[in-house]
């Protein structure tokens, strides 16, 4: 997520379980590094049933789009207080915790609990998991050149790109005459699929922080009621729990461990997660009002298929670009994928069955790769499918989506996503969403 909430935000973030890292352990079974929404650390996709991940061996790719979300990062500055705000608690109240006698998924709070974390920019893990991705893709499409990089202006984001391009290149990349990186402001002035909201101004008014406030009273105050209990004296307060459960996210996407991860029930942290997936669909999905998900969504849609229909010699085989959670989410959204009916709503319960999920969505270091492909024999003309953290992701908005790989008919899929290709920047429906 890139920009500032206003208020009582709730964020999300968390980190990246790779070779090398402690992660919190199960409790009965129950993965909570993947239950962080899009604080989750990276990690691949469920496959969905009946998928197969590998092409037919007489199809051969032939362009790659890659939209890239920055890997782990820090807390956002609106974040941290939330976490420093418990430490200066716990700390002003360490005597009393001494004298305490506490559940063992508690006992670390005897030794204090301290935070070095910073804001905003990328962590460790997330320079780890960006470098790994490049690797991956290297060693994903051996026969298609790149030329070029676009990442968002933002730090962590050209950050995350400049360590994609180590991995995929190696480090004299930047020297490589052939390969220009460049950026594109993420101001409210630039046009840009990567942040399409930035540029529209009923977007500030509509972004829907509501539902994660409205949600954040229903879901927090019965944790902060059990872990007062637990901790008589301490007087914790709601924002102290959000903040401990930031604390469990971000701690993970800095150091790979956080104790505070363990002082939650299963589901508490279930949802905390449904906190964070009302958070990206009621500010860049489909709980945003009217149409607006879908506009904003529609500048990557074009991209993709002016991209993937350009039969003029200035088509790249390779786009690799980077930005951020929120431009994924809106991409989802305009083509119609993971959509809840009725929509998303704060007032609780939890939707267990729902579609939108943003840990598998959005994780740090979230990868949308769309193929185009042609086959020998499997298939008639060229073919495009959807790879969201490396497993196929079906098309199935198309009419005829094939039901082996989830992909289907370029052709096709340029007739079902009309609605954003008649949609540009700047014109009429753009300009009535936005109140440009
Ligand atoms: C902790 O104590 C200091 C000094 O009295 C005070 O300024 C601070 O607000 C306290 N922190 C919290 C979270 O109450
Ligand atoms: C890059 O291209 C420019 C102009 O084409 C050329 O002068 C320069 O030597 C090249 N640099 C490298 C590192 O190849
Ligand atoms: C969010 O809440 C504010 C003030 O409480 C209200 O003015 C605004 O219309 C609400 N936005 C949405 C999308 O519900
Ligand atoms: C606990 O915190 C609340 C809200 O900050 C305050 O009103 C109350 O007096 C505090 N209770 C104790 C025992 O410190
Ligand atoms: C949309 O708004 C912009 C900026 O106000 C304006 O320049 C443009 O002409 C508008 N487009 C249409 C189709 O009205």
């Amino acid at each position: 997520m890139m920009m500032c909430f206003r208020k009582l935000t709730l964020s999300l973030v968390l980190t990246l379980p790779l070779v090398g890292y402690a992660f919190p352990t199960e409790k009965e079974g129950f993965n909570l590094v993947g239950h962080l929404g899009n604080l989750s650390p990276y990690q691949k996709a469920p496959v969905p049933n009946g998928i197969k991940e590998e092409l037919p061996g007489d199809c051969k790719v032939e362009q790659v789009m890659l939209m890239h979300r920055h890997g782990s990062r820090f807390p956002l500055a609106s974040e941290l207080p939330f976490i420093t705000n418990l430490v200066s608690k716990l700390s002003n109240h360490s005597s009393t915790i001494q004298k305490l006698k506490l559940e063992p998924e508690l006992e670390f709070l005897k030794s204090g609990y301290v935070s070095t974390l910073g804001h905003d920019d990328l962590t460790g893990p997330g320079r780890k998991q960006l470098f790994d991705h490049g690797v991956a893709f290297r060693l994903n499409y051996p026969d298609l050149q790149a030329t070029s990089i676009l990442a968002g202006l933002q730090d962590r984001v050209v950050e995350s790109a400049q360590w994609f391009a180590e991995g995929y290149f190696g480090r004299s990349w930047s020297g490589l005459n052939s390969t220009v990186f460049s950026t594109i402001p993420e101001d409210s002035a630039t046009p840009s699929w990567i942040t399409p909201s930035n540029t529209c101004k009923g977007w500030q008014y509509a972004f829907g922080n509501n539902l994660t406030i409205e949600w954040g009273t229903l879901y927090i105050p019965p944790i902060t009621k059990r872990l007062n209990k637990l901790l008589p004296g301490v007087n914790l307060t709601n924002d102290d729990i959000h903040g401990a459960l930031y604390a469990c996210a971000y701690d993970l996407a800095a150091h790979g461990v956080s104790p505070w991860c363990n002082a939650f029930e299963q589901s508490e942290i279930l949802d905390f997660e449904y906190e964070l997936d009302l958070l990206m669909v009621g500010a860049f999905g489909y709980d945003l009002p009217g149409k607006m998900g879908p506009v904003l969504g529609a500048l990557f849609v074009d991209k993709l298929i002016q991209r993937f229909t350009d039969t003029s010699s200035s088509a790249q085989q390779l786009y690799l670009e980077f930005g951020h959670d929120t431009t994924i989410d809106f991409a989802l959204t305009a083509l119609g994928f993971a959509k809840d009916t009725p929509l998303l709503s704060a007032k609780g319960p939890v939707r267990a069955n729902r579609k939108w999920r943003t840990s598998t969505q959005v994780p740090f270091a979230a990868q949308m790769v769309w193929e185009k492909f042609t086959c020998s024999s499997s298939f008639k003309g060229p073919q495009i499918r959807l790879l969201l953290n490396d497993s196929p992701f079906p098309l199935s908005t198309c009419k005829k989506m094939d039901r082996k790989f989830g992909s289907c008919a370029l052709n096709d899929f340029v007739e079902v996503n009309k609605a954003s290709t008649s949609i540009s920047w700047g014109d009429s429906t753009w300009n009535s969403t936005c109140g440009n």
